[in-house]
């Protein structure tokens, strides 16, 4: 394409696109139909009493287990809280170290300070953005419990090093899956690889029902132990559900919390859990065009992942901007330069948690155990070089662009090409 100069968005011209973009999050009338069906009934809860019949949070933990080619499933409020219930089922708490990528939603962090546990963070690989297998090595101590590896964004963590370090070093993974319902990883889908499997179903992600949560398990020991964590210490009675009775019962085991999903998340997350394959077959046509598009822009290179990932699934769409391309301006002002134009938030990535805002566990009294905790909480004086640089040179959309046609990914490409044609007369 050839050079010319234009006025950017955001000094008054006129935007590359100021069409419309498709909705996220969508609802059909039958999805529509199932949540008013529950709110109807007598049941908004699995702590409510029982219609007589399976729950539809049983209902949807078996249609998930399955989809996540598993024995098990225990939805749970949001993905934070499938965290914490996975880390308290491995008996994770206070002098244990946990391995975390430093590049992540905050929630994959907290939920180990949450526990009381010490994340460790590590560095990521930059071609693909998730946690580097090598950091991981050099990060394991004798008090290393667990590692959590993050697949972010449309990509899987390396799942074949990181088993096989899992195994060497009898340290069980806990995937964090809330990016990739679905991917696979040859064969195995997202969060049947590790020992547990956490999924966010929050607003945004792929699969949602506004809040909602799920772990995934094989381990029937696990699970029972997951089960009665998030629904405070209870339990699913076995055999057929008596009407009016609670069909969760005291067990006495453990404390636990109440992380419970609601009934009509559980229906809405049900029924779209039938079209999720259909949408993310969309989303990776329309990811492998984009692709073409912006690798014919020069210095524009969409975000890889392993080889091994069979089945991508597209949470974010992201691209790397060589520097040279943004000159002396930040990412945050070429995002902001991208959203003006498409009419649509483009984001940086993730903030690498040592420079992030809202990562900051010593705000919290109950945190402060001793000074060694206290110092082992402390990152700021940490490098994670290679999160630190990514973070510069990464842009992200929503999927929710994946999700149109060929004209939204052209006028993406547009975008692009304008910001950087332009980017001096700023
Ligand atoms: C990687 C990752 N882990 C965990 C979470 C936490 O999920 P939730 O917001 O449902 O608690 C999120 C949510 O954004 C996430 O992106």
């Amino acid at each position: 394409m050839k050079k010319k100069s234009e006025m950017l968005a955001i000094k008054g011209g006129k935007p590359v696109w100021n069409g419309v973009w498709p909705k996220w999050p969508e609802i059909t009338e039958k999805e529509l139909s199932k949540v008013i069906e529950v709110m109807k009934s007598e049941r908004w809860a699995i702590s409510g009493p029982s219609l007589g019949k399976i729950s539809w949070e049983k209902k949807f933990s078996i249609a998930f287990a399955k989809y996540c080619g598993v024995n098990y499933c225990v939805p749970t409020c949001n993905g934070t809280s499938a965290l914490l219930i996975a880390l308290e089922a491995l008996n994770i708490g206070y002098g244990d170290e946990v391995i975390v990528p430093i590049l992540t939603w905050v929630a994959t962090a907290s939920a180990v300070t949450n526990v009381n546990a010490i994340p460790v963070f590590v560095d990521v690989d930059p071609k693909t953005l998730c946690v580097s297998p090598e950091a991981i090595n050099s990060a394991i101590t004798p008090n290393t419990k667990a590692i959590i590896p993050v697949h972010l964004y449309s990509g899987m963590a390396d799942m074949d090093k990181l088993s096989k370090i899992s195994s060497q070093n009898e340290i069980p993974i806990i995937e964090d899956c809330s990016h990739v319902h679905g991917a696979l990883w040859r064969e195995s889908p997202a969060g049947s690889i590790g020992k547990i499997g956490t999924f966010s179903m929050q607003q945004t992600k792929v699969l949602t029902a506004g809040e909602g949560g799920a772990t995934v398990t094989n381990e029937k020991s696990l699970a029972n132990y997951m089960e009665q964590l998030r629904a405070d210490g209870r339990i699913f009675k076995k055999g057929v559900n008596i009407l009016g009775e609670m069909d969760i019962v005291k067990m006495g085991d453990l404390q636990g919390n109440n992380y419970c999903l609601t009934e009509y998340q559980a229906a809405l997350l049900y029924e779209k859990l039938k079209t999720l394959d259909l949408q993310h077959e969309k989303r990776w046509k329309n990811a492998k065009i984009l692709d073409k598009l912006l690798l014919e822009i020069d210095g524009i290179v969409p975000l890889s992942t392993y080889k091994s990932v069979k089945k991508r699934v597209y949470y974010r769409y992201v691209f790397k901007i060589n520097s040279k391309k943004i000159k002396d301006k930040s990412i945050e002002v070429i995002c902001g330069l991208l959203s003006s134009e498409l009419g649509i938030s483009v984001e940086p990535i993730y903030k690498p948690l040592n420079q992030s805002k809202i990562y900051n566990p010593l705000s919290k009294k109950r945190f402060h155990i001793n000074e060694e905790h206290i110092r082992k909480l402390k990152t700021q004086d940490l490098n994670f070089h290679k999160a630190e640089k990514a973070y510069n040179s990464f842009v992200s959309l929503p999927h929710r662009v994946l999700l149109g046609n060929y004209e939204h990914l052209q006028a993406i490409a547009d975008a692009i090409t304008k910001v950087l044609e332009n980017i001096s007369n700023l």
